[in-house]
C-alpha cells in the first residue's frame, strides 16, 4: 500500500432545497494514495461534483471526516481551509475560468501572484508549465485568442503552478471534441507521472476512465464500485519509467487484479 493522501470517512452532505432535505452524499468512505490517478464516474446527479467540492474544501460536508495529507479538514476554520487549499490543491473545471483580460502566462502565474510571490520568481515556472502543456508559443495570447482545448491546457498549467499535491478535475474535457479531449487526457497522465501529482478526474468519457488504473463509480450519493486494474497504457510498465507509488503497489498486488467493492 502507498501513503494515503486523501482519507474520507462516512462523508455525508445534505442540502435543504425548497423545504425538502436532499441527501446528496450518503456515507462515502474512500482512501486515495499519494501519486494515484483516479477516475470518478457516475450518472449526472450522482454527487460527483459535490464530493469533489468537499474534498477540495470548496464546500463543507454535513457530517463525516476528510483528512488531507494527515490533516483533518472538518474541524478547521475557513481561513485555515483556504491556506490548505492554496498549498495543496489545484482545480480544473469544465469551464476554464481563465481571466479574459490577462494572457496565458499571467493566468498561469495568477495563483502565485495572489500569494504575493514575485513575477520574477513565477515567470520561468509559468513558462515551463506552458511548455509542458504544449503552449510555449501561446504565452502572450489572451483566453479569447485560444481554442477551447488550449484554454483547458492553460487551466491545467495554472492548477500546477503552486505545485499542489492533489489535482481535482471536474469534467475537464466535457466541453471539448474527441481529439482535443484525448490530448488533454494524455496531459493528465503526463502530469501524474512527471510530478507525482495525485489526480482525481470526474469524467463521462468512458475511454479515458477505462485507461485509468483506478475507477470509482458513484451512484445516488454512494460509491457503487471501486476498481483497480493494471495500467494499460503503452510504456506504463517499462522499467525505465518512474513508477507512481500507486502503480508500484498495484504490481506488488499482482498485475491485472481487479477488485470491486459493492455499495
Ligand atoms: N447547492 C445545492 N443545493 C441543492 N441541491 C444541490 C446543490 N448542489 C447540488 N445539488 C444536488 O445534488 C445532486 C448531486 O449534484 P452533483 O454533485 O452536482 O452531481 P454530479 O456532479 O454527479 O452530476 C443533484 O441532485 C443536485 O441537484
Ligand atoms: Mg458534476
Amino acid at each position: 500500500m502507498g501513503t494515503p493522501l486523501v482519507v474520507v470517512q462516512d462523508l455525508r452532505k445534505m442540502f435543504v432545497h425548497m423545504g425538502r432535505e436532499l441527501h446528496v452524499l450518503r456515507g462515502i468512505d474512500l482512501t486515495i494514495d499519494q501519486g494515484e490517478i483516479v477516475a470518478m464516474v457516475g450518472q449526472s446527479g450522482a454527487g460527483k461534483s459535490t464530493f469533489l467540492h468537499c474534498i477540495g474544501t470548496l464546500d463543507l460536508p454535513t457530517s463525516g471526516k476528510i483528512s488531507l495529507g494527515g490533516e483533518e479538514l472538518t474541524s478547521l476554520s475557513s481561513s485555515k481551509l483556504a491556506a490548505i487549499r492554496n498549498r495543496m490543491i489545484g482545480f480544473v473545471f469544465q469551464f476554464h475560468h481563465l481571466l479574459p483580460e490577462f494572457n496565458a502566462l499571467e493566468n498561469v502565474m495568477m495563483p502565485g501572484m495572489i500569494q504575493g510571490r514575485s513575477r520574477k520568481e513565477l515567470e520561468p515556472l509559468a513558462n515551463s508549465l506552458l511548455a509542458e502543456v504544449g503552449l510555449a508559443e501561446r504565452a502572450s495570447h489572451r483566453p479569447g485568442e485560444l481554442s477551447g482545448g488550449e484554454q483547458q491546457r492553460v487551466a491545467l498549467a495554472r492548477a500546477l503552478v503552486l505545485s499542489p499535491k492533489l489535482i481535482l478535475a471536474d469534467e475537464p474535457t466535457g466541453n471539448l471534441d474527441t481529439k482535443t479531449s484525448e490530448a488533454m487526457h494524455q496531459l493528465f497522465f503526463d502530469v501524474n507521472r512527471k510530478h507525482g501529482t495525485t489526480i482525481v478526474v470526474v469524467t463521462h468519457n468512458m475511454a479515458f476512465a477505462e485507461s485509468m488504473p483506478r475507477v470509482v463509480r458513484m451512484r445516488d450519493g454512494r460509491i457503487e464500485a471501486d476498481e483497480r486494474r493494471a495500467d494499460q497504457r503503452p510504456g506504463a510498465s517499462q522499467a525505465s519509467e518512474p513508477e507512481s507509488p500507486a502503480r508500484a503497489a498495484l504490481s506488488e498486488d499482482g498485475e491485472g487484479t481487479v477488485s470491486a467493492v459493492p455499495s
